[in-house]
């Protein structure tokens, strides 16, 4: 099954309760919030106490996008927040190993999140330790920005190295995905799909979530989808 995370980072602020109810009774799976430090990436979004004041309103899976330096740091205020999944940069953990293990210690599904310009090398020798691979498909930091296709060929490589050793680790993807392109991904392997922008910006959000889901039917993951013609229709 392929699921649907909307980014709140496009929702309207002062109406949050009211979208996170809309895109939970259209049928999304997870609520994706992307955390930013102004330093990690130049860019500040929100933090604990947004995710502390959704949890009570919604039973949808809270998915942590954690852009902070050295997130460690919060992992623990993240999980007692109300994060489900937590997700950290390799490139923001001193030790991203470390970090996992304590995601996990937390009774936490541990996400680990690479950006554009990161090899699939970086989170090779941890895949054992986690739940979930987030690939970026733009520069972390903004909603909105143009899906780089690129990326495409990462998701392929670790949803074949995920197959190959026979693990259950969903594979995300993040950044410019809408109606138009989100079937090369959903074609290069990815389960997962984030949407901010293609949800939150639509003038009728519980419909563009549904369009996204009537979109997923009949996708499946792996052995089948993999490598089934996506490069012939990339630019
Ligand atoms: C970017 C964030 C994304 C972003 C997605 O740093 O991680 O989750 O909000 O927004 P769209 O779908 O508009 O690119
Ligand atoms: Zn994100």
């Amino acid at each position: 099954m392929i699921k649907l995370a909307p980014s709140l980072l496009s929702a309207d602020f002062v109406r949050l309760g009211e979208h996170v109810a809309e895109i939970e009774e259209a049928g999304a799976h997870y609520l994706h919030l992307d955390v930013m430090d102004g330093s990690f990436v130049p860019n500040i979004s929100f933090g604990l106490p947004i995710i502390t004041a959704l949890r009570p309103h919604s039973k949808l899976v809270f998915d942590a996008h954690l852009m902070i330096e050295r997130p460690e740091r919060y992992i623990e205020a993240f999980a007692e927040a109300g994060a489900d999944i937590i997700n950290v940069h390799v490139e923001a953990c001193e030790n991203p190993l470390r970090a996992v293990r304590m995601i996990r210690g937390l009774g936490k599904k541990a996400g680990l999140t690479v950006k554009p310009g990161t090899p699939v090398s970086a989170v090779l020798g941890c895949l054992e330790e986690i739940d979930l691979v987030l690939v970026m498909s733009v520069e972390p930091g903004f909603s909105g920005q143009r899906f780089m296709p690129e990326c495409l060929y990462k998701a392929e490589e670790i949803a074949r190295i995920i197959y190959t050793r026979g693990l259950s680790l969903e594979l995300e993807m993040d950044g410019g995905l809408h109606l138009g392109n989100v079937r090369q991904a959903v074609s290069a392997g990815v389960d997962v799909v984030v949407a901010g922008s293609a949800v939150f910006g639509a003038h009728n959000v519980g419909g563009a979530v549904r369009e996204f889901l009537n979109g997923f039917e009949g996708g499946s993951r792996v052995s089948t989808q993999i490598g089934d013609g996506i490069f012939d229709s990339l630019p």
